[in-house]
Order: C-alpha cells, then structure tokens, then sequence
C-alpha cells in the first residue's frame, strides 16, 4: 500500500500548519506514522490522495451518520448553495430544523444554532452561570467537552478538586471555579455539593462518555446529578455533542428518562457541515440574547448550507430507519467479534453502545473509566492501527477515541471488520 502522496503532503503542510493539522489528533500522534489525507468519501468508504480505499468507522468523529455524500444530502446542499451560502440573517430553514430538532428532543422548547460542539458548551456554561448567579462547574474527570478554556483540566489529588489547568495558556482564574470529581463516583458528588452547594451553577457531562473510551454511568448516578442539581438550585447540563440524535432519536435523556435543564448538541445535527447547538427550556434559553442579558452570537450560526444539510439528515436517518440499522448491524459486530475472541492472537476487549463501539486491544477485560485504559492498550492499538490501514479499515488513530457504525454500512463490513480483529 503506497501512502507516498499522503507522507508528501504531510510534509508539506507542516510548513503551513502547526503539527501539519487542524486539529491534533488527526496528527497520529498516538498510533505513529504519517497522517492520511483523504480526497472523497463515498458512503462507507474514504479514498486516499494515494487512490487507497478504507472502510471508515471514524466517520467524521460522529458527525456523519448517514456515511459520505449521502445522494439525498448532496443534492440538497447543492441546490442551497446555488441560492447563496450564508446571508447572516435568519431564514425558513433555521425555523424548520430548529422545529425538527425539537420535535424530538421533546420537552425542551428552544434551541439556539452555534457553529460547533465547543461553542455550544461554552455557551451552556455561560448561560448556567448567568441564570443562577453562581460560578462554580462540576465536570468529570477524563470527560471532554471541546476545548473550552474552564473546561481543560484535569484533577488534582482529593475526591473533589479544583480544576488544574491541563493546556498552557488557560490562566488559574480560569480554572478556579471549575470542580473535577471522578468518574461515577456519587460521593464525589455529595462532597462536591456539600462543600460548595450555594455555589454550582451547574454539572455539565456527557451521560454516556464517548470520547475517553466508552463508558455508561450507573443510572444512580445520573439520577443523583439530577437530584443533587435540583436540591441546590443547580442546572444539569447534559453534553450531548456525540450522544444526541444517535443513541436515540431523542438523545441520551431519552435513554435513560432523565430530564437535563439544557443540552448541548452538534457533529449529527448539522448533517456532515459544522454545528453546534444548546436546547432547553424557554424559560431557561430565553436568558441568552436578545431576550435575556447572556451574551452570545455568531456570524455563521445558523447559516442555510448547514441548516438544509440538518433537515436533509435528520430525515433520511427517520426515512431509512438509521437507529434499527445500526443496532441490527452492531448486533451482528458483537456475535461476530465474540466469535473471534477465542483464536485471536491479540486479546482485545469491547463494547457497543447503539451505533457507538469501542475496541481495546491489548487486554481481554474492558478498563472500568476513562482514566484506567492502561499504556498497554495505547502501546497496542498503535501497533495493530497500521495493520488494519493495511487491510483497509479507518478508525479513529487514537485508543482514546471511539468508533461508529453508519447508515451506509452493512453487514459485511462488520463480518470483515471483526475477521480483521481476529487476524491482528
Ligand atoms: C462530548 C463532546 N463535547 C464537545 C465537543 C466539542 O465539539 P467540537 O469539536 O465540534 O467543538 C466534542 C467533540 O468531539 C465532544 O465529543
């Protein structure tokens, strides 16, 4: 396999770009080797400049669930595009997928267009903190929630820290009033409360973490955040940047029945284009301007390309059933990788959530949180990345990191991806 026209333009871009990306872990930092650059998507499957084709499960980090170019999306972006792409006003078609996208994360009543998952976040904080005239942010440690300033931290050493400052350039005061608690630990919770109460704005979370590994919170924990919130005059943010519109037609909250005061959302609302958004209640999102005094705007937000893409999407994933696909494909991924487990001469671990999947090779038993994945799981997914590229199949070049199943996928790429497991 020849990657010589990809390793040429990485050259290159490093001249132009920092680590020769736009976005870190497209670097291939933690699998090693030159990155791969890509030329087309065509369902399933991407094309590299070196005219190689991969099954892709990296899809865009979530954002495409439909696969590539999907013939019913294309046109249709097309067709906007002819009629101008942004016009910085509002249109018809920010109504109508703002009305689509309501419709099923019901009871939420507004939304609110941003251009990307971390706008969306950064605006849920802001407006928490706006509305309950408190400062201080619970989040979980490990979680990742786009790189807003007060959200990159890491724990220090007791149950309940204060936010240490993961990326240079993020001050101490912009920490300061972020508290990280482990993962599903509820007395964590209780501490955090305890001490600070009268000044959480908010618990902001992914209720299931997709983007450290894949892992569920106890229900008990949710409903914990839920109770917790409530008693203190809290709001509970629920991150649902990958989990929204995929784990469900009505997100993680659907799942598992527990009702977030605001979520944010984005990769499969905006149909393939860049998206981000924040839902809730009217008597919550109405805090932001021009009605409420929480400021935020954005030249792009909402702009008709992406809208159409979103409308477009959210109906082929409705038309053409994508939360039964999925499933009855990630069904048949499980039996098959079960089947494999036994001769595989590299152990591995995994698990499925709907259309979301994880894959730990290197050990037999799955890490129990987002901060257990062990080096060997990083030492051996770097080796056996390579293998799979070889063998055509994309995921995500980084341990850390999930896959995803498409609507454009079939049977026989979860047959082939489990038989290429098998052989690592
Ligand atoms: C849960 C979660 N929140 C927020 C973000 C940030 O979204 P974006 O990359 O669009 O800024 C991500 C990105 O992967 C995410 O997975």
């Amino acid at each position: 396999m020849s990657l010589e026209k990809s390793q040429a333009l990485f050259e290159r871009s490093k001249k132009v770009a920092p680590g020769g990306v736009h976005s870190p872990v497209r670097a291939f930092l933690s699998v090693g080797g030159s990155p791969i650059f890509f030329q087309q998507g065509k369902g399933a499957k991407l094309i590299d400049e070196d005219g190689n084709s991969y099954t892709d499960y990296c899809m865009s980090w979530g954002a495409l669930a439909l696969g590539h170019a999907h013939p019913k999306v294309i046109p249709a972006i097309q067709s906007q595009v002819a009629l101008g792409t942004h016009y910085g006003t509002p249109t018809k078609l920010d109504v109508q997928l703002a009305e689509m996208a309501l419709e099923q994360i019901k009871p939420f009543e507004k939304i609110r267009f941003v251009n990307s998952g971390t706008e969306a976040v950064m605006t849920a904080i802001r407006l928490a903190r706006g509305l309950t005239k408190k400062d201080k942010i619970i989040k979980v440690d490990g979680a990742y929630h786009g790189h807003v300033d007060s959200l990159l931290v890491n724990a220090g050493s007791g149950l309940v820290t204060q936010g240490q400052s993961s990326s240079i350039g993020v001050t101490k005061a912009l920490v300061q009033d972020t508290l990280v608690v482990p993962y599903n630990n509820t007395e964590a919770l209780e501490v955090a409360f305890k001490e600070y109460g009268d000044q959480i704005a908010a618990i902001i979370l992914e209720p299931i973490l997709a983007n450290s590994g894949l892992f569920e919170f106890d229900k008990k924990y949710l409903e914990r955040c839920r109770e917790l919130c409530d008693a203190n005059s809290s709001l509970l943010i629920f991150d649902e940047v990958i989990t929204g519109f995929r784990v469900n037609a009505g997100g993680s909250m659907r799942k598992y029945s527990i009702q977030p005061d605001m979520a944010t959302y984005g990769k499969i609302l905006g149909g393939g284009m860049p998206m981000g958004a924040i839902a809730s209640f009217s008597k919550f999102l109405d805090g932001l301007a021009p009605t409420g005094k929480v400021y935020q705007a954005g030249t792009l937000s909402g702009n008709p390309v992406t809208m159409t893409a979103g409308i477009a999407g959210l109906k082929v994933m409705k038309d053409d059933k994508f939360y039964e696909h999925t499933e009855k494909l990630g069904s048949v991924l499980d039996a098959e990788l079960e089947k494999v487990k036994k001769t595989a001469k590299t152990p591995f671990s995994y698990r499925r959530i709907g259309s979301i999947f994880w894959i730990v090779p290197g050990v037999s038993e799955l890490p129990t949180g987002p901060n257990d994945i062990p080096a060997v799981a990083a030492e051996t997914y770097r080796k056996v990345y390579h293998q799979l590229l070889e063998k055509g199949v994309y995921l995500s070049p980084s341990v850390y990191e999930v896959a995803f199943i498409s609507l454009a996928h079939t049977e026989d790429d979860m047959k082939y991806l489990a038989k290429c497991i098998g052989e690592l």
